[in-house]
């Protein structure tokens, strides 16, 4: 069973990364989930992850960490996930916890007094992980790992050449990408491939609470898609999750990847290092590939969990 940590900003495919890593109760330890500014500013996010948890009774601790980038001023994404940051479905905003502390200070405490190593999970802009490893470097040696959602080998989606949670805050992954911790990395060259069809969104109404849930983001999720090009929906942040269950359903090459910080067109895109001669220093696992149908199995398969649960 694998100790997680959960970065996230909630967002359509944050949610659905949250749901199926608490329904693999048997696989994943999820330690405590902590919030970023990105998809919507910090307040929402963090709304809408309480909703979200409340929504499965879970017990899990939730803290709010940076509102900003460390650098630059916080870009959001209204335009893929609404107003709220995860529109669609209805809730009544809920009252689930939010712990009072320093979320960093929180995270590094918990990691810190774990029994064994952590794998920490970042599904938006890496600035609260950035702060965890530059002001506690003591924790790495409790990180096993880390699985994010950013970056893109050969393409980008915020513009042509960056994805969006790394050109929030490209400071932020440079320095996770330079911290010595192993990265696996789920960018835009598999996160687009692990898409799920219309089709299968509607095979999920009324099927149970959540599965029904999950029809209503994904509807949304799957409309604000088509402005981009998109028909099926590419669940970008469930890759970061699925690999961690399911390493097999995936494909990949080991790389350097690093981060252009620089204040021109490529601030925020990722590349790697592919000379051989420099094959042998590697930061990264870089996923390429998913079987779709078996990731989009995994996805029903949870979410039938918790129908049940
Ligand atoms: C990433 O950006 C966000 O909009 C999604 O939640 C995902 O983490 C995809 O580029
Ligand atoms: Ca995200």
């Amino acid at each position: 069973k694998k100790n997680i940590w959960i970065d996230c900003d909630p967002g359509h495919d944050d949610a659905l990364a949250i749901l199926v890593a608490l329904a693999n109760p048997e696989k994943l330890n999820v330690l405590g989930i902590s919030t970023i500014g990105g998809n919507q500013r910090l307040e929402k996010v963090t709304q809408n992850a309480r909703n979200i948890l409340q929504f499965i009774h879970a017990k899990t601790p939730l803290v709010a960490g940076q509102e900003t980038p460390l650098v630059k001023t916080l870009t959001i994404a209204p335009e893929a996930h609404g107003d709220s940051g995860m529109d669609g479905p209805f809730f009544e905003d809920g009252e689930y916890p939010v712990l009072s502390q320093n979320a960093i200070l929180y995270m590094y405490e918990t990691l810190m007094k774990t029994e064994g190593k952590t794998t920490l999970v970042g599904l938006g802009p890496l600035t609260n992980l950035a702060l965890l490893l530059k002001t506690f470097p003591e924790v790495k040696d409790k990180i096993e790992c880390i699985s994010i959602m950013g970056g893109g080998l050969d393409r980008g989606n915020y513009n042509s050449l960056a994805e969006f949670n790394i050109f929030v805050d490209p400071e932020a992954a440079h320095i996770v990408f330079h911290s010595g911790i192993n990265i696996i990395m789920s960018g835009l060259d598999v996160t687009e491939k692990a898409a799920i069809t219309l089709g299968e969104i509607q095979s999920l109404k009324n099927k149970g609470r959540v599965s029904q849930l999950v029809y209503e983001l994904l509807s949304f999720y799957n409309e604000s898609g088509k402005q981009f090009g998109f028909v099926d929906s590419p669940l970008h942040d469930l890759c970061a999750i699925a690999y961690l269950l399911a390493p097999d359903m995936f494909c990949g090459e080991n790389y350097y990847v690093d981060v252009i910080t620089d204040n021109n067109a490529s601030r925020g895109m990722t590349f790697a290092d592919k000379r051989l001669v420099t094959q042998s220093k590697t930061n990264s696992f870089v996923l390429l590939d998913v079987k779709r149908k078996e990731f989009v199995e995994l996805l029903l398969k949870s979410l039938e969990e918790l129908d049940n649960a």
